[in-house]
């Protein structure tokens, strides 16, 4: 059973009102939104069997964070982390910061005995994304849970045409196709914001875009990727230095010009472990294109594409089909029996981007309150850090096939 399907009883019967758990934020701007959004809205929409409290959100000034507390339902306010996690009212920190402070966080809270949810790519760096894995491991015997913030998994489209390809409809795979295309940094004279610094980021449209690709690669598939082939490269090496960055905006102070530190686009491929090719492309440069990222997965008996530019929608063609009637067909995935869409609208009444953050809150509810392991773990997101890892020494290399390191257990 994955993770959209999890049953919705909160088990103390009708009426009976669902326990707590107290949520603690990090971070309130793009990404505290929408993580926001989503924990404002899950137990009004899905039957939970606990119930989110939105605690504390935590930021560095104490105005803005307290403005940000009232306009998105946080109870309270906090400037360090440290306090927020010390709280006896909260239970799950949820980290949405730039990558520079996920290790920190992430190891502290799941030190002080929280659960963990962490926004993506999990860490800089392969060596901190194995420290927090092996943190969550021992937390996970104290009864914590750690997840990762892929939340494009929890779009009802990609949900499903994971199902569709668990259950054998395209037969054996040969090829996946992704792209993750964004415009933003197209002007050489955007400031050189915290995305376009190597220390704070960890890497460029690689880590930004490419980690959510190279996920959804390996969950539609069900498979990881076995070595990669790179090239990435910085069209515009300097930049003005900012006043402010906040998520894909910002502003210059009049400084001066610094050095742009990390990748503009990455595009490569790379081999499945059962032989299936896949290519992949992030970019930040590429003009008109706003958040536009479309997958195609063939197989033996079929095709599946997705492009979130229409995300109520998956096309599917089914190769088994007599060929004078086969052809990609349009399903519209708004159906009460598809992911997550029980508790929503009726059919063809579509969701958007901000419901990803919904079912994300959703399932890691279900995992904690059941004690089961949430989808993508910390583990989970190693592996990526590992194929961008895998990627950058391949840029290196002039594009030298590089193998990803196995996806073992962290030792003890
Ligand atoms: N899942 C997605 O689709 C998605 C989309 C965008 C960003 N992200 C990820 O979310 C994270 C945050 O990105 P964003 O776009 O929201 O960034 P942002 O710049 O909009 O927000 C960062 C927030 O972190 C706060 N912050 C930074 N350092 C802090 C510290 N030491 N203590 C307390 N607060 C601190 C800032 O004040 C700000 O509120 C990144 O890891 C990014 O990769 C994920």
């Amino acid at each position: 059973m994955d993770q959209s399907e999890t049953a919705t009883d909160n088990g103390s019967g009708p009426g009976t009102p669902a326990p707590t758990l107290g949520v603690g934020m990090v971070g309130y701007a793009f990404m505290g939104a929408a993580h926001s959004q989503g924990w404002r809205t899950a137990g009004r929409v899905f039957d939970l069997p606990l119930n989110p409290v939105m605690a504390a959100v935590c930021g560095r000034d104490p105005g803005a964070v307290r403005a940000a507390a009232d306009r998105h339902g946080w109870a309270a306010a906090e400037t360090d982390w440290r306090a927020l996690i010390a709280r006896d009212d909260v239970q799950l920190v949820d980290i949405c910061t730039p990558g520079d402070s996920h290790a920190e966080i992430a190891l502290a809270a799941l030190e002080a005995g929280k659960h963990v949810l962490c926004e993506k790519p999990l860490a800089n760096s392969v060596a901190e994304a194995e420290a927090m894995t092996e943190a969550a491991r021992r937390a996970r015997e104290r009864g914590q849970l750690a997840m990762v913030g892929f939340n494009y998994r929890r779009v009802p489209a990609v949900a499903y045409a994971r199902r569709l390809i668990a259950g054998g409809r395209l037969g054996t795979l040969r090829h996946v196709r992704v792209t993750y295309l964004q415009d933003w940094l197209t002007d050489p004279e955007f400031p050189l914001a915290w995305r376009l610094q190597r220390e704070r980021a960890g890497s460029g449209a690689l880590g930004d875009l490419g980690a959510h690709i190279v996920d959804l690669a390996q969950y539609l598939t069900g498979e990881h990727l076995a070595g990669v082939s790179a090239l990435t490269e910085t069209f515009v090496k300097e930049r003005p230095l900012p006043s402010r960055a906040s998520g894909l905006s910002a502003a210059a102070d009049g400084t001066g010009r610094g050095p742009v530190t990390v990748d503009d686009a990455a595009l490569f491929t790379g081999r499945l472990e059962s032989g299936a090719l896949a290519s992949f492309e992030a970019t930040r440069v590429a003009a008109g294109r706003k958040n536009a990222l479309t997958i195609e997965v063939n197989g033996e008996r079929g095709s599946l594409a997705f492009d979130l530019e229409r995300l109520n929608e998956l096309s599917f063609h089914d190769h088994t089909v007599d060929a004078a009637e086969a052809g990609f067909r349009r399903v519209l995935v708004t159906e009460a029996d598809h992911p997550y869409l029980e508790a929503w609208w009726p059919p063809g009444h579509g969701l958007g981007y901000e419901h990803t953050f919904v079912h994300q809150a959703r399932d890691l509810v279900h995992a904690i309150a059941a004690g089961t392991d949430p989808e993508p773990s910390f583990a989970d997101g190693l592996q990526v850090q590992r194929v961008l890892a895998a990627v950058e020494e391949s840029a290196a290399q002039d594009s030298r096939y590089t193998p990803v390191a196995p996806a073992v257990t962290v030792a003890a």
